[in-house]
């Protein structure tokens, strides 16, 4: 089984990108052979600044590196050291229906976010099924908002195949765990970086307990019992904390008498001391930036045969060679 996924260096990753993918992500390398790429090529739709988009990328790869990614297991790579991605996304494109692209939510949810609209930006689902289908990809774990977006690979690859009259493409799966498909903001909306509401993995501790202590949260009034189930402090407890401690915070909610200020300050310290082990790790690894670069040419170099292998493949079915 090949799992596939990627994410844009587009900023500081959060909890929302750690739990919605990456933690799924690097659980699915035990299964099988993983690919995992920051999507550079991606973030131009978005970054305009060079200097920032070569740093956010960096940062990228440390986080991955801190976060337990596997590197004898785990081909890791940045998506523009495989430049063959951009002639699939041509050849892909031949057979996209426009209407296909102009049902993608994410499109419009870009434009109404003030970002501007370039042929980039509409056509970058298609980049996404590049990416996907080039290394045959079998399962590729996101979050729920990129769904439709695997949906679309799923199409465009189906058609391809038609027409080609033979499978050139692996037809991929999404993997949305359930639990952790949408992971709230501070505001309670999906966190996100562009809604600025998220809370940093990497963050300083100043920053990550200030920003846990404006978790919106309903007027209870202290005394009386609350529901766990609504409250978005509890939603992100459960994913940082212990089966013991999360059974706990829930008997403190429905007894009543318990503030929704201590349930935050639990949340820090459980948030704090979970990406304690991977605060150390990036410390580390942020020493050695030759590693972290050697890491992701042994990843391009693997990416790019197998991405290799698939277009000469496409080419052929279309007739370029
Ligand atoms: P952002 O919304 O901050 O720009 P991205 O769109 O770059 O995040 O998302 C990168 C990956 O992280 C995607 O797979 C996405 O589905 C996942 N993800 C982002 N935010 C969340 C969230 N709040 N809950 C679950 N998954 C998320
Ligand atoms: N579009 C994804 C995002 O914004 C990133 C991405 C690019 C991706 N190519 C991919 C994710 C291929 C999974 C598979 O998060």
């Amino acid at each position: 089984m090949r799992v596939l996924s990627g994410i844009q260096p587009s900023g500081k990753l959060h909890l929302g990108n750690y739990f919605g993918m990456m933690k799924p992500a690097l659980e699915l390398q035990k299964d099988g052979e993983a690919f995992l790429f920051i999507a550079n090529y991606h973030a131009l739709t978005t970054v305009d600044d060079a200097g920032a988009l070569r740093a956010a990328t960096h940062d990228v790869a440390l986080d991955f590196l801190a976060c337990g990614l596997d590197t004898d297991r785990t081909v890791f790579f940045r998506q523009s050291d495989v430049p063959a991605v951009t002639e699939l996304t041509w050849l892909l494109s031949t057979v996209t229906p426009m209407g296909l692209l102009e049902r993608c939510h994410s499109y419009k949810d870009k434009l109404a976010k003030g970002i501007a609209p370039s042929h980039a930006l509409f056509a970058y689902p298609v980049l996404m099924a590049a990416d996907i289908l080039a290394y045959q990809s079998n399962v590729v774990p996101v979050g729920r908002d990129q769904k439709q977006h695997v949906e679309v690979t799923r199409d465009i690859a189906i058609k391809f195949n038609m027409k080609a009259g033979r499978d050139v493409f692996t037809i991929p799966e999404p993997c949305i765990r359930d639990s952790v498909a949408v992971v709230p903001g501070i505001d309670g909306q999906k966190m996100s970086k562009s809604y600025n509401n998220h809370i940093e993995l990497f963050g300083g501790e100043k920053d990550i307990r200030a920003r846990i202590m404006r978790v919106v949260t309903d007027s209870t009034p202290l005394e009386d019992p609350k529901d766990p189930e609504k409250c978005s402090v509890f939603a992100l407890y459960r994913l940082v904390a212990s089966e013991n401690q999360v059974r706990e915070m829930r008997g403190k909610y429905l007894a009543g008498g318990y503030g929704y200020g201590s349930a935050k300050k639990e949340l820090f310290e459980a948030v704090w001391s979970y990406f304690e082990p991977f605060r150390k790790r990036r410390e580390e690894l942020s020493r050695d930036p030759g590693h972290v670069e050697s890491v992701l040419e042994r990843g391009a170099q693997r990416a790019r045969e197998e991405a290799g292998r698939t277009l000469k493949s496409a080419r052929s079915a279309l007739g370029l060679e």
